[in-house]
């Protein structure tokens, strides 16, 4: 008896999914909806998987492990088809297929895109390619993860933008640089004879939201990745990847030729140096055939560059990009610097790019970061946005959540994302907005891209923070469609991630598109930037004034004193929005038409300055801190009412997790209320709650181990 029960228990318990996250978005758990599932069981019989590519054999593994665990039944996938064929996926080359799609709509999808119709007993999954069908595939399941009829679709899609990137800030010695999930997933040391199965979970993922390359290595490079033994390991992470569409690319650093090439100078005019790196490209391309080229850092924070030798930033790259381009390599250089030429931090990336318009080669793209300072909870939009018109500009955002709560707060970045994506540059007329400068087509480029730099580690769950997760997904999904709303991106995430029970995606819907506004203003509301503790990033540290260089301070960004607070960036002060258009400036210059959101972005607001709310500044900054505070409160309560429907794991988790960062928020808000109030001098109105601690207390806060630093 006793060893049935054990028979029995172990039966349960090997049955039952662990619910650690590492499957990300790709759980395929059964459909709970039992007409739907009715519905899927009797579209997807005998379903066939044409071709006999690399890439249709993870077609066919993905789908039989989806299938199955989708509906509950084992599934067999064929190669064959013949006339009675219900389901049948293959590229467009297939007799069978071309009877069914014409040509002008496989025209329209190009390499990566794909085509869906189905109608009920019928599906037919095509592309052009076996990458396209693997998008395809994915997109399919990710209607049956979340739940949807499939019985009648006609879905042509391709990608709007054509290089949809990770950047990974990963040193060879496993730590990530602002990683917060764990040690790099690149095992240097194992590679490339030990293949870790996450490679290939990675890749899967990667694939599932249409991201088609990845830089494996920091942007503060290290030459070592480009030595021989190394590129081999780089070889077997390229090759593994291919078949999933993910081309690999390098940081390269400027200084490699001396470095590893034992030179005397790594300037970018000398001949001795341009034939070293390219035969340091040669090398690299026989291993890799479609390797996709560099990202560069130079001349920042550091780093070694073309400037190093009078050159430009122009000169660096045109060497690399002349190098990579006989094999069709291109070079995303950074725009990521700000040398103390002038009196604004905020002005110094465009300052030293824009004199440099249409000088770089055509496989280069200029790498800018969303806006114009790095990475915090709010910016405007760059103004090198809008302002180079003859070379491609590719964004980068950043997933890891450096400025915005690190490991520990929950922040859906879709919202920020679209909020830069949207935002209307004028640079050529109205409806110039950043999205169509990245997608090339206000320029006309067939290059362009977007980065996200990547938050994942080699923590079980991918990424530390349970929702940290949905903004690797939220990349790949607006890289592929920027027009996809937050709302929507959230919600097929909740399902696939966790469950389609509406009770649980609508309230943990609300909490992640309210997240990211939370998180403004409980950190820096009303256009306050840089704030946090140097070095680490982590809380606040208004008050800091300690480092050598002047723009490495907060009290450089917010400039309180007796009279108000911000930084005037009208021509009063360092009239750095004469980098925008002059619609743009229309809307920030004048102090009391510019948003609240970004007010204290570009002007010098008095104490008692008036707010559309009616409210004084004052008041509106304790306000908006406390709203901060108050909304992960009432993350807290939601996240508590949906602990019903979801594993118990992951619930605590998250749970432990909201409860840091509602004491973060709180730290947030009585550090900068205390500190700010000795400009102020005025008292926190009376409905918003008073800091229990002294501004000492505050201020002798100490993180000595930060992670990710
Ligand atoms: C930030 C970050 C650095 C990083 C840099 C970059 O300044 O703190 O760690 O190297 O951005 O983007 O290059």
């Amino acid at each position: 008896m006793r060893v049935v029960l054990l028979v029995i228990m172990l039966f349960i318990f090997s049955s039952l999914k662990a619910e650690n996250g590492y499957d990300l978005w790709l759980r395929y758990n059964k459909v709970s909806n039992v007409s739907i599932l009715d519905q899927y069981k009797k579209q997807i019989t005998s379903p066939v998987v044409l071709g006999g590519s690399q890439t249709i054999t993870i077609i066919k593994d993905e789908l039989a492990r989806a299938f199955s665990g989708l509906t509950g039944s084992s599934y067999i996938i064929l190669s064959s088809a013949n006339n009675s064929t219900s389901f049948i996926a293959g590229i467009s080359s297939s007799a069978v297929i071309l009877s069914i799609v014409t040509k002008n709509e496989l025209d329209k999808i190009g390499k990566e895109g794909f085509i869906i119709k189905t109608k009920p007993g019928k599906t037919i999954i095509t592309a052009n390619t076996d990458i396209g069908l693997l998008y395809g595939i994915f997109h399919f399941l990710r209607l049956m993860q979340t739940q949807q009829s499939i019985t009648n679709l006609n879905i042509i899609s391709s990608p709007k933008i054509k290089l949809r990137l990770l950047n990974h800030w990963d040193n060879l010695n496993r730590t990530v640089e602002r990683g917060y999930a764990g040690f790099s997933i690149w095992d240097w040391h194992k590679l490339p004879d030990f293949i870790d199965k996450r490679y290939i979970d990675y890749a899967r993922a990667n694939a599932s939201i249409g991201i088609n390359g990845t830089v494996l290595t920091n942007v503060n490079a290290n030459a070592v990745i480009l030595t021989k033994p190394y590129l081999e390991k780089v070889k077997a992470l390229a090759d593994l990847f291919r078949s999933y569409g993910i081309k690999v690319y390098l940081t390269a650093r400027f200084s490699a030729p001396i470095e590893i090439g034992k030179l005397k100078t790594a300037d970018p005019l000398n001949d001795t140096v341009q034939n070293w790196w390219k035969q340091k490209v040669k090398e690299i391309y026989d291993l890799i055939p479609d390797f996709g080229g560099f990202l560069v850092k130079a001349n920042s924070e550091g780093q070694p560059g073309p400037q190093d030798y009078n050159r430009t930033h122009a000169d660096g790259a045109n060497m690399l990009a002349d190098a990579v381009a006989p094999f069709n390599g291109i070079v995303m250089w950074r725009a990521f610097v700000y040398s103390q030429t002038s009196n604004d931090r905020f002005k110094q990336a465009y300052e030293e790019f824009k004199p440099l318009d249409g000088r770089f080669r055509k496989n280069v793209l200029v790498q800018v970061k969303n806006g114009p300072i790095d990475f915090q909870p709010r910016e405007p939009f760059s103004p090198l946005f809008g302002a180079m018109h003859h070379t491609p500009l590719m964004m980068e955002f950043q997933l890891t959540q450096e400025y915005l709560g690190q490991g520990t707060h929950l922040v859906f970045e879709a919202p920020m994302f679209k909020e830069i994506l949207n935002a209307d540059t004028y640079s050529k007329e109205k409806g110039s907005t950043v999205s169509k400068i990245i997608d090339g087509s206000l320029e006309n480029y067939s290059l362009n891209g977007i980065a996200g730099v990547s938050n994942i580690g080699n923590d079980i769950n991918w990424c530390s923070h349970p929702f940290a997760q949905s903004n690797w997904y939220a990349l790949g999904r607006l890289s592929w469609d920027y027009d996809l709303l937050s709302e929507q991106i959230a919600d097929e995430w909740i399902k696939q991630t966790f469950t389609n029970n509406s009770s649980f995606v609508e309230p943990v819907k609300k909490i992640m598109l309210r997240s990211h506004e939370a998180l403004v203003n409980y950190m820096t509301p009303l256009g306050l930037a840089h704030i946090m503790y140097n070095g680490h990033h982590y809380g606040p540290m208004p008050w800091g004034n300690t480092l050598n260089r002047p723009d490495w301070n907060p009290i450089y960004y917010h400039k309180a004193d007796l009279l108000g607070i911000g930084f005037d960036r009208t021509a009063k002060g360092t009239n750095a929005l004469a980098q925008y258009s002059t619609e743009v400036q229309d809307k920030f210059n004048d102090i009391n038409k510019c948003p609240d959101e970004y007010l204290l972005w570009f002007h010098h607001a008095s104490w008692d300055h008036k707010m559309q709310s009616g409210r004084t500044l004052w008041d509106e900054l304790c306000y908006k801190y406390n709203t901060g505070v108050d909304s992960v409160r009432s993350f807290i309560r939601q996240w508590e009412s949906i602990k019903k429907f979801i594993d118990e794991d992951r619930f605590k988790q998250v749970s432990q997790l909201l409860n840091i960062q509602l004491k973060d928020a709180i730290w947030w808000r009585n550090a900068c209320l205390l500190y700010f109030q000795t400009f102020s001098k005025m008292p926190i109105p009376p409905q918003n709650e008073k800091p229990d601690k002294t501004l000492e207390y505050y201020q002798n806060i100490r993180i000595l181990y930060a992670p990710g630093n």
